[in-house]
């Protein structure tokens, strides 16, 4: 990894108590998160329902945590402009729902509104599908399990394309899926330097200390 990059962690929410999404999510923020991963799944792309712009929306208003939105639906471009409206910060998209062209078209709007679009593919998402649109984000996002559901165990078989991938691009790589102590060492190593980790985090006593213990891998 090149050493400019810091290592910035993403807690995602899917894993939080939804019964009391304001305490958890001031207790992500003080617990030095970099970023707030937001999962939307729309039981098409993925079979999962989660979260959409309407609940982002009030997230936005409890929080200065950059929102790092994943959107993991059918035709994004159909509904981006109200993840967009609702507050995210971040947008990634998956190039498994997006041709190029689209995509383009989606990087330049979001370029004038400053608002950040990575790119996601899937594991078995060959890295040439992507090297076509990397000139178009400012960040990737490695799936390291199929989307769809937290706490799935990680798919080893992603490093090769993560070190491939930071041969060849220089800004941030995030990986999502199955991320713990141990998984995080491998995918740093690899070249990752954002952790997307759902329930490593959530499901522990002291979030603080888990996020810590990731900040300081090598
Ligand atoms: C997977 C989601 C992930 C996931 C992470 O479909 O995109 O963000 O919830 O959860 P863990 O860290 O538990 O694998
Ligand atoms: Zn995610």
């Amino acid at each position: 990894m090149p050493k400019k990059l810091k290592i910035k962690i993403a807690p995602s929410l899917l894993s939080a108590d939804f019964s009391c999404l304001a305490r958890e999510i001031h207790k992500i923020e003080s617990a030095q998160a970099d970023m707030l991963h937001i999962d939307v799944m729309d039981g098409n792309f993925v079979p999962n329902i989660t979260i959409g712009p309407v609940v982002i929306k009030d997230i936005r208003k409890i929080t200065k945590l950059p929102l790092d939105v994943h959107l993991m639906i059918k035709r994004p471009e159909l509904l981006i402009d109200n993840f967009i409206a609702a507050g995210s910060d971040m947008i990634t998209l998956h190039i498994e729902t997006i041709p190029g062209a689209k995509l383009k078209v989606q990087s330049a709007k979001l370029k004038k509104k400053g608002i950040r679009l990575g790119i996601s593919l899937n594991p078995n998402t060959p890295l040439s599908k992507i090297k076509p649109v990397l000139n178009m984000v400012d960040f990737v996002l490695v799936m390291s399990v199929y989307p769809g559901f937290p706490g799935q165990k990680f798919i080893a078989s992603v490093l090769p394309k993560i070190k491939q991938l930071r041969a060849i691009f220089k800004g941030d790589i995030a990986v999502d899926g199955g991320i713990n102590q141990d998984t995080a060492r491998q995918v740093v190593r690899a070249g990752a330097n954002v952790l997307a980790a759902g329930s490593y985090i959530f499901k522990a006593k002291n979030y603080h200390q888990v996020i810590r213990g990731l900040k300081c891998l090598i």
